[in-house]
């Protein structure tokens, strides 16, 4: 049994906007254990950015979060901003999707990295600059004193975001959110990467959480696996039961439409989108676009995800999608996940 690092309980965000209050997640759990990636995957907008976010404590004015985020003995929900800042850049350190976005374009790579080592640390300005050539060497820059002279503008995609990793990591994290890290990058360039965050996990025994849109990230990557839908948890549990048995009919759907940077074939598009948030309704959210639904898909299956790591919001058991579409006229009586 592994520990968890990090442990969240029943997140909720809430966004208030001029249109209404736009709920963005709703009650998820999940962990990540000591030294393991956890993949967060779902589509686009199901909430996993506004996760992520409420982890790091980076969600803006407009947000309202509930819920439990155990980290290091702490619970970050109950903390206030001052509180939870000496954990951003420091045991909690965050790469985002787009590094030329997050680098200021004003400083230099050496500049910027070094100002993130003085932050989560006191060290004489000699100190830091050698510790930036080291973290700028450990992310693999044949040249880092040429690089920590450079601009972002002057760099490629794949250096911006070693440079980016290289402030994730200044404050020494226990542990790393990447958001779509390897997203804007070309495959070569994301593979490559995506080999040096499992290098560097190995050699500081970090527990990573990653979020991506790719397939091929997933199988890579992940050794846990959470499945995001409309705001939801709606599948978890170890990759290699989730890769290859996936039990929801959203995760099935799901590994079938995402690209793989690992494989040729072209990815099938599911059917329909996200619910609109307003029309939200009682049962299965999944339900409308579920070719698997029956008259249980009324009721709410979250219920099914109430205190497992393991587990799908599903009332069926649907590890034969695929193979063969369960009968209709059986619907589940009881929790159909194994556990
Ligand atoms: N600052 C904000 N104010 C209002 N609504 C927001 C804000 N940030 C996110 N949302 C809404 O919350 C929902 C979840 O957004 P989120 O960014 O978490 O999605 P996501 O799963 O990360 O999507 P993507 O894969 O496109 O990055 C969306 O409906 C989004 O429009
Ligand atoms: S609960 Fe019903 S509608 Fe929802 S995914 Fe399962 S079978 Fe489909
Ligand atoms: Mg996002």
């Amino acid at each position: 049994m592994t520990t968890p690092h990090l442990q969240v309980e029943d997140l909720r965000v809430t966004f208030d906007t001029r249109g209404g209050s736009v709920s963005a997640v709703e009650g998820i759990s999940f962990s990540v254990a000591a030294g393991r990636t956890l993949c967060l995957v779902g589509e686009s907008g199901s909430g996993k950015s506004a996760t992520a976010l409420a982890i790091m404590g980076l969600l803006g004015p407009n947000a309202r979060c509930r819920g439990r985020i155990l980290f290091e003995g702490m619970d970050l929900a109950s903390l206030t901003d001052a509180q939870r800042r000496p954990f951003r850049g420091k045991r909690l350190g965050m790469i985002f999707q787009e590094p030329t976005a997050s680098l200021n374009p004003v400083l230099t790579i050496g500049q910027q990295v070094r100002e993130a080592v003085q932050l989560s640390r006191s060290l004489s300005r000699r100190s830091a600059q050698l510790e930036t050539q080291e973290l700028l060497r450990a992310m693999r820059f044949s040249e880092p004193a040429r690089v920590a002279e450079q601009y972002p503008h002057e760099l490629s995609g794949g250096m911006n975001q070693r440079a980016m990793m290289a402030i994730a990591l200044a404050g020494r994290p226990s542990l790393l959110i990447a958001d779509e890290p390897t997203t804007a990058l070309d495959v070569t360039v994301q593979a490559e990467i995506l080999s040096l965050l499992r290098r560097i996990q190995a050699e500081r025994r970090l527990s990573i959480l990653l979020i991506t849109h790719d397939l091929g990230v997933v199988a890579h990557m992940a050794d846990d696996v959470a499945v995001m839908y409309a705001g939801q948890l709606v599948e978890s549990g170890p990759a290699s039961m989730i890769l290859d048995n996936p039990r929801h009919p959203y995760t099935h759907g799901l590994w079938r439409s995402m690209p793989r940077i690992d494989s040729p074939d072209r990815p099938i598009p599911m059917a329909g989108g996200l619910p609109m948030r307003q029309g939200w309704q009682t049962g299965c959210r999944f339900r409308p676009r579920c070719p698997h639904a029956f008259e249980a898909c009324e009721r709410d299956p979250q219920i099914l995800m109430k205190e497992v790591t393991v587990g799908s919001a599903c009332w069926r058991n649907v590890s034969s999608i695929g193979a063969e579409s369960p009968s209709a006229s059986s619907p589940m009586k009881e929790n159909p996940t194994d556990h």
